[in-house]
């Protein structure tokens, strides 16, 4: 006798707290908006903060209401990197350490989590944005920067590398000779540096990073999310990949997209000459 199967009970989501200790979290007009909250700190990132992060972007994650994450510090600081109070490694815990540092080290985590996030991450940036900080900001999809902004990798100043994708990230962005001055010097730029390097999409004046990636986010709303998902997918994914290899998992993913509703609620739309709705689904 055939077995009767049991469907998927559609996933949910976690739900977000209502304070944090290391962050400010707060749905804002379709955008979960997270300010970092260690001013005395500089926003630096321990365990917690990490932890923290994490749990507020997966609350959101299913929600359908909320279209991207925004990444925010305070003025003097947009985030100064790995809380350097947190590195020190008793030479009995070394390869607990070791061990520790792709599942247990919620700092180290939270890279990989930025890595698999399916929504736009967008970073406000004014003031400091070193170390680790950069690394999640370019762990993310875009950098909008003040003219206050102050972008660097100083990890080796400390004998430590930017460990968190820095050398990956950043090589990709601005090409190999630039990223290794930045990380073999620690020289820090400004925010016009940046967007010369093509590190940030704009500069704007100082105070009004959040403005801006705002605005972004009130023009985001009228694209398809499932259309935005997908292109944030491929477009990572393409990174890595060949020519040829982009094109066929670009090809794949456009064709995921032919029964879903919003794309029939996308085309009526246009022939009908009004807004669609888009459901997500
Ligand atoms: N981890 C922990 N604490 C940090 C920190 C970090 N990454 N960056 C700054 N702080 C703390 C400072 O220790 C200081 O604390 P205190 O007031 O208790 O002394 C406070 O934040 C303010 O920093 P301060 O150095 O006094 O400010 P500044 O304006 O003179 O200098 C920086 C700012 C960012 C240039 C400087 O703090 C710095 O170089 N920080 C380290 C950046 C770094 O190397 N990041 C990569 C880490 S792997």
């Amino acid at each position: 006798m055939a077995r009767k199967l049991k469907s998927f009970s559609r996933p949910k989501g976690g739900t977000l707290k209502k304070s944090y200790n290391m962050i400010i979290a707060k749905r804002r007009k379709g955008a979960l908006e997270i300010q970092f909250n260690r001013p005395d700190r500089l926003n630096a990132i321990n365990e917690e903060m990490a932890e923290e992060i994490m749990h507020a972007m997966d609350a959101v994650e299913l929600d359908r209401k909320i279209i991207a994450v925004v990444l925010s510090g305070d003025q003097r600081s947009f985030c100064a990197g790995a809380d350097l109070g947190g590195f020190q490694d008793l030479p009995e815990d070394r390869y607990d350490n070791y061990r520790a540092r792709y599942n247990q080290r919620k700092n180290r985590l939270l890279y990989r989590f930025f890595m698999n996030y399916t929504k736009p991450v967008i970073s406000a940036v004014e003031g400091y944005c070193l170390g680790g900080g950069f690394e999640m900001a370019m762990m993310g999809d875009i950098i909008i920067a003040s003219e206050s902004a102050s972008f660097g990798l100083p990890e080796g100043r400390h004998s430590l590398i930017p460990g968190a994708g820095g050398t990956q990230n950043l090589p990709r962005l601005i090409g190999a000779p630039l990223a290794k001055e930045m990380i073999w010097t620690g020289r820090r730029i400004s925010g016009a540096e940046a967007k010369e390097y093509r590190i940030v999409n704009h500069v704007v004046e100082q105070g009004k990073a959040l403005v801006k990636v705002r605005e972004i986010v009130e023009e985001m709303k009228g694209v398809g999310p499932l259309a935005t998902m997908m292109t944030k997918q491929t477009i990572n994914r393409g990174m890595d990949m060949t020519l040829q290899q982009g094109f066929l998992q670009e090809a794949d993913l456009a064709y995921m997209l032919s029964w879903s509703d919003d794309r029939t609620e996308g085309l009526k739309a246009f022939s009908e000459r009004r807004k669609p709705n888009f459901k997500g689904q």
